[in-house]
């Protein structure tokens, strides 16, 4: 996506934008910025109508007036799938994963995600500091790890495929040569797509019962299957969508709860856990914004977006809207009803909804009982560094064991 709104690219304005996006609410629901080429979009009524239109509103990048080939080379392979494709191919793509990611079947991994998130805070809390970091110690290791498994990468690969992760992940920043950086990207993009490319063989000669033979053996509409490239990218979709999004809804979380003092309660009733996520979801959201193409000439409110304009609709802002929710910029952690757009809406609502929730609830659970206190220590926030993602790069806590 393109760069920060002008507005938001300092430290102290993109780790709290919410009183920009109320002005722009107000002042100017529906602007052009000259300075990055493209529409904003902040009011929850008119997020949602770009989400629930892609008729009118592609994700197809290439349909911008002012596409240009991406430079990070995984974005490339990404625009051939379900993400940035509309229907009718969006719903063929999707249709090779989505039952592996139904609630149903997201449940019965219950287990082993409360392992693991054991596995991790056992570490975690193991040499009596008294402190720990939420994103390195705990929420960054969680998803990466049950991802992996849910593709069937072996135990003893999974260190690499972390650290493969990593650097997938990873932005460019002012102190990084860009070219070391590309390097680096470029680097572990081929030893992660030789490693997949292998995986990919082994599950076509012999398949198991992993997602990686889902992927590599289902047939499409005319019976054919995934091109390796279409199964690579898929791969690369699910550890990019669904890893530091997970962190952050983890971490943000974290933030809420100790802000507003809710961990005694929540170790009182974890069955309020689930409900106060999805609170995190709306008031902290760790998708911030998503970007569509015009594909015809159309007026939102005032302005006449053209064919070819890009359009920013703003989750962040859409969550806040008070013409949507009472009270929008107090943390409920009851709130009912909170129809949220965290997850996205329409089409290209968010394919690992449920194992999201069901990973940040059982990682709070356990955390809640596995300590008796936490605070988040003064810490000088870092936001993380991506104009889409919401969240911190560190979140140390200390806390004592229960
Ligand atoms: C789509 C948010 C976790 C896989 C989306 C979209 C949002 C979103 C906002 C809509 C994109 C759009 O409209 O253009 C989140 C958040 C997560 C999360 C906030 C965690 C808190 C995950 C996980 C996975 C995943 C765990 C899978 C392992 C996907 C995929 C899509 C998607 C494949 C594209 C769906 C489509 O195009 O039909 N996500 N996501 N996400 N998400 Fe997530």
């Amino acid at each position: 996506m393109q760069a920060f709104p002008d507005e938001l690219s300092s430290r102290e304005a993109w780790l709290e934008p919410f009183d920009w996006y109320r002005e722009m609410r107000e002042s100017a629901p529906v602007r052009y910025d000259p300075s990055r080429g493209c529409w904003d979009v902040f009011r929850y009524a008119d997020v949602k109508r770009i989400l629930g239109d892609d008729g009118t509103f592609s994700v197809n990048p290439r349909l911008a007036d002012d596409f240009q080939e991406p430079e990070r080379p995984e974005e490339g392979l990404l625009f051939e799938t379900m993400l940035f494709k509309d229907p009718p191919r969006h719903d063929e793509l999707r249709g090779v994963v989505d039952d592996a990611f139904e609630p149903r079947a997201i449940r019965a991994l219950e287990p082993e995600i409360r392992e693991l998130a054991t596995d991790l805070l056992s570490d975690a809390l193991a040499d009596d500091r008294g402190e720990l970091d939420v994103v390195d110690d705990f929420a960054y290791p969680l998803p990466v790890v049950v991802i992996a498994e849910l593709l069937g990468v072996p135990a003893e690969d999974r260190e690499q495929f972390k650290r493969w992760s990593d650097t997938l992940v990873e932005s460019s920043s002012a102190d990084d040569e860009t070219e070391a950086f590309l390097e680096r990207q470029q680097q572990a993009q081929m030893e992660m797509a030789s490693y997949f490319f292998e995986m990919i063989a082994d599950r076509r000669e012999s398949p198991r019962d992993d997602l990686m033979s889902q992927i590599v053996t289902r047939e499409l509409e005319d019976g054919s299957r995934l091109s390796e490239e279409g199964a690579l990218g898929t791969c690369i979709l699910l550890l990019i969508a669904g890893n530091i999004t997970t962190t952050n809804l983890v971490t943000n979380a974290v933030r809420c709860f100790d802000a507003h003092d809710l961990f005694d309660e929540l170790r009182a009733e974890p069955d309020a856990i689930g409900r106060a996520i999805e609170e995190v979801l709306r008031y902290r959201s760790p998708v911030q914004a998503m970007s569509r193409v015009a594909t015809e000439d159309v007026t939102l409110r005032d302005a006449e977006i053209e064919s070819g304009d890009r359009v920013v609709a703003w989750l962040g802002s859409a969550n806040r809207d008070e013409r949507q929710f009472e009270d929008a910029d107090a943390f409920v952690p009851d709130r009912s009803p909170n129809q949220h757009l965290g997850f996205g809406h329409g089409t290209h609502y968010c394919l690992g909804a449920p194992l999201a929730r069901l990973e940040a609830s059982v990682a709070l659970e356990e955390l809640c009982t596995r300590t008796a206190t936490i605070e988040t220590v003064d810490a000088d926030l870092q936001p993380v560094r991506s104009s889409l993602i919401y969240g911190v790069e560190s979140l140390p806590i200390r806390y004592e064991r229960s």
